[in-house]
């Protein structure tokens, strides 16, 4: 419900905001959402510099609506990003929270993905109230149904993809591309469906190599194709070994790439700002209502709030019914798989 919220007395006077994990197209999206929202209900906003670590560091500047000015378009995070293994222990948490006593720090949003929101789980434990914001390219925060950054990684590994497809098309060789995705393979399916790859190889999805590779590309030349695209998630094997494995079994020399993480930069589409934007509005305002300990999500399109303990014990899945509808464009052979999403 929207309050008449300058002229209350906040609950909170000061928060911080924090970028932590690999970093997302959107996130500094999602920072400018934060610090304008926090201005709007003029409450301070510090930004964290590095994540975690940063928190135990105090390494920290303030943020006004003019801080964020023109990151809205900008790939990467203007607050730098990092893993912390010190926040990992009971002894750097409570480092982070003496420092958010020391700062005046009401309580922190922290951006990022399934680790960043176990550390901010324990953070919570320490008596700072989080509230979190998933953003990963790999899409694989399991209580939200998207996260920041996914569809900006997609778009842009699609056109690397259709780039490599010119040159495979003229001369009738076979790609062997390697996606990002960590353990899960949302980015790998997503992309092998937009591109049109002959086969796509998930970390969900077991695959048996002569059956679900070497006779696909068979029967995809039968059926008079001339060039074939194999997308790999990283999580499901090396794109450099597949490669050799189909150079043995039926003697194309396939040309490997590993899109790596130029799958990570660039300037985020117009829904992951968008998302971004929304999440990072909620999140303040959450905080200010006085809600705390939780992760703003989607869910069907929509925002929601989850508990970040509950959201931790949550399992979305793969949806594999995307594989039947890719096997079905390919070559017609429709596998059953069970639709779990
Ligand atoms: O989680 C995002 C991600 O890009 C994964 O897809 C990938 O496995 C990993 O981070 C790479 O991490 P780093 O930046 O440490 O190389």
């Amino acid at each position: 419900m929207e309050q008449n919220t300058v002229n209350e007395s906040p609950r909170i006077k000061r928060i911080a905001v924090l970028t932590s994990g690999g970093d997302a197209p959107g996130m500094n999206a999602a920072v400018r959402a934060v610090v304008r929202t926090a201005a709007s209900l003029d409450l301070e906003c510090v930004g964290i510099k590095r994540g975690w670590q940063g928190l135990i560091n105090a390494d920290f500047m303030m943020l006004t609506r003019d801080s964020v000015k023109h990151i809205l378009p900008q790939g990467g995070t203007m607050l730098y990003t990092a893993r912390s293994e010190e926040f990992m222990l009971p002894s750097g948490r409570q480092k982070a929270a003496a420092t958010c006593r020391m700062l005046g720090i009401d309580a922190v949003v922290a951006i990022g993905g399934d680790g960043t929101f176990r550390g901010a789980l324990e953070l919570s434990r320490e008596g700072v109230p989080v509230v979190g914001i998933p953003a990963t390219i790999d899409n694989d925060v399991d209580c939200s149904n998207y996260t920041i950054g996914f569809d900006t990684a997609c778009n842009t590994a699609v056109d690397c993809i259709d780039r490599l497809r010119d040159t495979m098309q003229a001369h009738e060789r076979c790609s062997v591309v390697e996606v990002m995705g960590r353990n899960a393979g949302y980015l790998a399916l997503y992309v092998g469906i937009a591109a049109g790859a002959t086969v796509v190889l998930v970390p969900e999805q077991e695959y048996d190599f002569k059956k679900d590779i070497v006779e696909r590309i068979q029967a995809a030349r039968l059926a008079g194709n001339t060039h074939f695209m194999i997308v790999v998630a990283e999580g499901a094997g090396s794109a450099m070994d597949i490669g050799k494995r189909i150079e043995e079994a039926i003697g194309i020399a396939p040309r490997v790439t590993v899109l790596g993480h130029i799958q990570r930069g660039g300037s985020p589409t117009a829904r992951d700002r968008e998302t971004a934007t929304r999440m990072g509005y909620n999140a303040v305002r959450a905080l200010y209502e006085g809600r705390k300990n939780l992760i703003i999500a989607t869910k069907e399109g929509s925002l929601v709030e989850i508990p970040i303990e509950e959201a931790l014990h949550m399992k979305k899945h793969l949806q594999m019914d995307r594989y039947n509808i890719m096997g079905v464009m390919q070559l017609g052979a429709l596998k059953l798989y069970v639709n779990e999403n």
